[in-house]
Formats: C-alpha cells, structure tokens, sequence
C-alpha cells in the first residue's frame, strides 16, 4: 500500500516542520507510512549543521532501533539492543562488524525538513 502511495506521489518528500527545533546533536523521530506494514520510523539528526536521516532499523538484525538521541558524541545513533554505534552522516559503524545503517536523503529548505523517504 505504501509502495503504492509512493509511486503515485512520485518522489515528493515528506516535509517535516520547524527544522530549527532540530538542535545539534540531537535526534528526531518519525514515523513514514503505515508501521503496521510496510511504514518506516526515520531518526533525523542535526551534525555540523546539516541535517541527516537514518533507517531506525538496526542492521544488527536482531529487533533493535537506533535511539533517538541525544547522539553519542555529537554524530552517532545508538542501538539500545547492544549499543553498536551509527555514524549518522552515512550509516557506517563504529568499531563493530556489522552493515551500515541505511541512511535517507534529508534537506532543509523553508524552515521544514525535505525527507526523501
Ligand atoms: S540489534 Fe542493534 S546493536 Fe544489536
């Protein structure tokens, strides 16, 4: 359904308000979707300025999602499962082996968020 949706709507993005609200180093959570199904929860963050999103899907793979913050250190979402570390500006782990998270394109424009979901 959501598929559906999505591909009548083209790849318009999702405009999230008040990107100013988004401090540094802090995480956002949305949800994208129907959660029941096939719907997406994206962590947008705020590092160095720019504005990032991250899949909250933990690619552990073992039922995690990456917290909303604040981030460790300024740029990394944690996983509460087992506190493996997400750059948030590509996805890639930290000192784990394990996949990168899967990252979502992000703009800020008009004081909204463009989420490219
Ligand atoms: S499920 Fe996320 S770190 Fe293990």
């Amino acid at each position: 359904m959501f598929k559906k949706l999505k591909g009548m709507f083209g790849n318009r993005p999702i405009l999230v308000p008040n990107a100013a609200g988004l401090a540094e180093g802090e995480g956002r959570t949305i949800e994208v979707g129907d959660m029941g199904s096939s719907g997406r929860q994206i962590l947008l963050c705020r590092v160095d300025g720019k504005i990032y999103g991250l899949d909250t899907l933990c690619p552990h793979a073992e039922g995690g999602r990456l917290g909303r913050g604040p981030l460790h250190e300024g740029r990394y979402a944690v996983c509460p499962m087992h506190l493996y570390k997400f750059d948030v500006r590509d996805g890639a782990p930290q000192d784990v082996s394990c996949g990168h998270a899967r990252t979502v394109r992000c703009e800020e424009r008009d004081g909204n968020i463009e989420v490219y979901a």
